[in-house]
């Protein structure tokens, strides 16, 4: 495969970064993941605007323009001939070549760029999104600017693994008593044809999918109720899914033991499944 580092596009065995990179060393860094379906990128310009937001919410410089982007991932599509995937973006504030808590200059240190592709075949019809997923909850103990996309990933990394040890397939995140987010996603139930989710604040991330999805169930005249809920209210709900760039809409069926409605996944949940994939292509 050929990945994208800093300016050139190499074979991933012959891409290097600095062992003192700050992403590294301390997970200074933000990313995006932008689906790809026939070839096609998917929402690139929310993904884009999303990780400016991150950047200037950090103070890091911009690694290169939009435009030089949304070349860069429709050369690595090319060139990898990506028909169903993902699109991996990440951007570090780089290094002064040694470790320091301290931020480099900007002036004299460059962030470092990493883009490279994930080919999914069968992504739209993941056989996943039939069965629908099983999820835990766990205590959210993330810090608190969730709306940056960060690369600290280690305790969502640990709640997958927590749900892999249960027989699960994802986690749920709770934060004084309120569901927050997936480790990877957001989150929805569905009570009486009414869709639940928590409003955009610093504790969440604010997904590009999330907005595309409430767009499509407010224009197919759903009813939508942005407000906090309890794992409890979700457990009793008739339906729930969750929704993120590398699984679009998925179904939730089981929440902590407890199977939603039949146990398979929902009317709402299919139904903008396919709305959200038949407008993406
Ligand atoms: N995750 N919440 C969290 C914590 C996420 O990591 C993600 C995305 C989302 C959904 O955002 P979007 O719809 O923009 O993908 C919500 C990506 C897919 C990942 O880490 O692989």
């Amino acid at each position: 495969r050929t990945v994208y580092v800093n300016g050139e596009y190499l074979p991933e065995t012959e891409a290097k970064i600095s062992i003192f990179d700050r992403g590294f060393l301390m997970a200074d860094g933000v990313y995006e993941v932008t689906s790809v379906l026939d070839g096609k990128l998917i929402d690139f310009e929310g993904h884009a605007v999303r990780l400016q937001r991150s950047l200037d919410e950090l103070d890091m410089q911009s690694a290169c323009s939009k435009e030089e982007l949304l070349e860069i991932h429709r050369e690595l599509v090319r060139i990898n001939e990506i028909d169903e995937g993902l699109i991996y973006l990440q951007v570090t504030r780089g290094s002064d070549g040694d470790r320091d808590f301290v931020f480099p200059d900007p002036v004299t240190t460059k962030p470092t760029i990493v883009l490279f592709t994930q080919s999914k075949p069968g992504l739209a019809d993941n056989p996943a999104a039939q069965k629908g997923a099983k999820i835990i909850s766990i205590e959210d103990i993330r810090w608190g600017r969730r709306d940056i996309k960060t690369v600290q990933l280690l305790y969502p990394s640990m709640g997958k693994m927590m749900a892999k040890a249960a027989g699960c397939d994802d986690a749920w995140l709770i934060e004084d008593g309120y569901v927050t987010e997936g480790t990877s996603n957001n989150a929805y139930f569905v009570k009486n044809g009414k869709i639940v989710t928590r409003p955009l604040s610093n504790n969440i991330l604010h997904g590009i999918t999330r907005k595309a999805v409430l767009r499509l169930a407010a224009e197919a005249q759903m009813e939508i109720e942005e407000r906090l809920f309890t794992i409890d209210e979700a457990k009793e709900a008739d339906e729930a899914f969750t929704t993120s760039a590398s699984a679009f809409v998925m179904p939730v069926v089981e929440i902590d033991g407890v199977a939603l409605g039949d146990g398979s996944p929902g009317p709402i949940a299919q139904r903008l499944r396919e709305i959200y994939l038949d407008e993406s292509r």
